[in-house]
């Protein structure tokens, strides 16, 4: 969900609704603002999308009020109605909240309020903390929070109004993001940095436990027991334009175009053209302590994921240490064997997702030590972990991920040539031909980007289909997770990814006359037993998408020949194939997203950054 807060000396409507359209990416379920003006705090809300709200804001004056709060939700707690959306208020209108994250003692709390009298009109956990709130107020709105936060469990980023202190603006932070903006003679409150950067670069990134009372010409920081504290500000160093779409009909697209730019940053100066081939100066870790690793854990969900499980396979052939990936949600509830000796690898664009924090801290618990690969500088997880490597794609705005995956393709090589290096596992005439062709992975990509035309017509062949198979092995078969679920997300038709020689143990009685299969085959050491897969289904009726690359044919020119259709992937190095190959699994996806006239940057159901667990 997407929160903005306002306090100036400018009508508050307009500034918080721009601000969460451009949080509109963390949720679109429902959104609503509240704005204390001349007659008194007004709350509007409406279900559905932000121009849904403007709608309804045009039949109400709150042109008079410079001091707002206002949200845009991704359903947790309730269905999306214009009922469940924020702001939540308490019966008298007196105190409006907004909430991110869930309030596991919610149903307690509200037992508790109902028997004094007070009558809830939603569904949600937020509504709780208004009535809350306004039950512990006795003349100050600041200590009211502190009393109702000290009774909350779970997880939120609030940001609270109040009618009879209008000067005022409470924000509150507990295992969900928040930042408070700086500005003259008016201060922000945003979930993410988007929301405020038109107004101010210089920011105040909240942590757990604090909060911040935000007048027009001050920020109070306090620990959400009321224990003043100082911080710095933090300056945010990149721009909007970035955040806008640059004439692409929509972010997805701008994003996947983006990749040959940000592999370039990503890469940056990283890669040596000679021993000792990597530089990280940015890592803690030194050579001894990563020889003395015994395991590797990497931890993430969704896309972040499947970049995992490119990277344990790349650990695993340079470094020569053992190496699992884990989704997140999963990973602290198998009672995961962790120490000293295991090094535990988080990816995470935002830096936010609840899911991965949770298995990052639980790590840490357990003596691990911990790697970040995120996106996002001052990030949660980027501020937790013990080393920290940026991919530098910039920010990632639609909700289908695809420069952040790419780039934490890069830097899990990156990574695992640095580890190897110091484990002394990678004979050093292999060093030169991996460098050199990571170095040429940014031009490839452009290359790649040019068979968008071809793609997008087979996009609007399989975009008649219900089923889709993706197959592939090796590191085929972890891109091919990835292309399965960048086309669910947003095209809506379902497929499945399979180990290329796992089908015939099952699913292949799935294959029918006409099925769409998109089959990868760009591992030179794999591909005649994939070729061998790809014959299976074709004489069970499949049409085949083969996606190929020169050498991992090994000079076979007559997969052509075999399939129906056949995209070259440029030439690189096998375990360097998936930053190229999931360029026309993106377009595909895109594709056959904008063939079937979906909201491409906006999938139904689903977030960009998902703090809730
Ligand atoms: C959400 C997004 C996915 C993303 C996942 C992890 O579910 O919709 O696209 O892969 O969260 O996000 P993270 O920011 O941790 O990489």
């Amino acid at each position: 969900c997407g929160i903005m807060g306002y306090i100036g000396a400018k009508p508050s409507e307009r500034i918080i609704v721009e601000g969460l359209r451009k949080l509109e990416y963390r949720g679109y379920d429902s959104a609503g603002i509240a704005v204390c003006t001349d007659s008194g705090m007004k709350v509007v809300k409406a279900k559905g999308r932000i121009k849904e709200l403007e709608n309804r804001l045009n039949g109400h004056d709150l042109a008079t009020g410079t001091v707002g709060i206002g949200h845009t939700r991704w359903a947790t707690h309730g269905k999306p109605s214009d009922e469940n959306s924020h702001p939540h208020t308490d019966g008298q209108m007196k105190v409006s909240v907004v909430h991110n994250g869930i309030i596991e003692n919610y149903m307690e709390l509200k037992k508790e309020l109902e028997e004094t009298g007070v009558r809830f009109v939603s569904e949600t956990d937020t509504e709780v903390i208004s009535h809350l709130i306004a039950s512990e107020y006795e003349g100050d709105i600041v200590r009211a929070v502190q009393r109702a936060t000290a009774r909350m469990r779970g997880a939120y980023a609030l940001a609270v109004l109040s009618e009879q202190e209008p000067d005022k603006l409470i924000a509150a932070r507990l295992h969900s993001p928040l930042i408070i903006g700086l500005g003259d003679g008016e201060h922000f409150i945003g979930s993410d940095i988007p929301a405020i950067l038109e107004h101010t670069r210089d920011v105040y990134i909240l942590d757990d436990g604090e909060m911040a009372v935000l007048t027009r010409d001050a920020v109070e920081l306090m620990t959400i027991e009321g224990n003043p504290i100082a911080k710095e500000p933090f300056r945010v160093n990149w721009d909007l334009a970035v955040a806008e779409k640059d004439g692409f009909d929509h972010f997805m697209l701008k994003e996947i175009h983006e990749q040959p730019r940000a592999y370039r940053d990503t890469i940056g100066n990283r890669l040596l053209g000679a021993y000792p081939w990597v530089h990280l100066p940015e890592l803690t870790l030194t050579p001894e302590r990563i020889r003395l690793f015994r395991r590797v854990h990497i931890v993430a969900c969704g896309t972040a994921y499947h970049a995992g499980l490119v990277g344990k396979q790349a650990l695993e052939r340079w470094a020569r240490i053992p190496a699992e990936a884990d989704v997140a949600s999963e990973y602290r509830y198998r009672s995961p064997l962790v120490a000293e000796d295991t090094l535990v690898i988080v990816v995470s664009q935002s830096g936010e997702t609840a899911d991965t924090l949770a298995a990052l801290r639980e790590a840490k618990r357990q003596g691990a030590h911990v790697i970040a690969i995120t996106n996002v500088v001052g990030s949660s997880v980027a501020r937790e972990a013990d080393d920290v490597l940026f991919t530098m794609a910039g920010p990632e705005i639609s909700v289908a991920s695809t420069k952040a995956y790419s780039t934490q393709l890069l830097a899990f090589y990156i990574l695992a040539l640095h580890m190897a290096r110091a484990r002394r596992s990678l004979p050093d005439e292999e060093f030169a031909p991996i460098v050199e062709a990571l170095r040429k992975l940014p031009e490839q990509a452009e290359q790649a980007l040019k068979q968008a035309e071809e793609i997008r017509s087979y996009a609007e062949e399989i975009s008649h289909h219900r089923h889709l198979f993706f197959l592939g092995r090796g590191m085929d078969y972890a891109v091919a997770q990835e292309g399965s679920l960048k086309l669910k997300e947003i095209s809506y038709i379902h497929s499945e990814a399979y180990a290329a020689g796992e089908l015939k143990h099952g699913t292949l009685a799935l294959i029918e006359e006409g099925t769409p299969v998109v089959a990868l085959a760009t591992q030179p050491e794999l591909y005649e037993k994939t070729v061998s897969n790809i014959r299976e289904v074709m004489a069970r009726g499949a049409t085949v998408l083969g996606i190929a690359s020169p050498s991992g044919s090994r000079g076979d020119a007559n997969l052509a020949s075999r399939v129906d259709r056949v995209l070259t992937i440029p030439d690189t190095h096998p375990m360097l194939t998936p930053a190229l190959s999931v360029i026309p699994l993106q377009l595909l996806a895109y594709y056959a997203s904008t063939a079937l006239g979906y909201d491409v940057d906006k999938p139904r159901n689903l977030a960009k950054s998902v703090t809730v667990e």
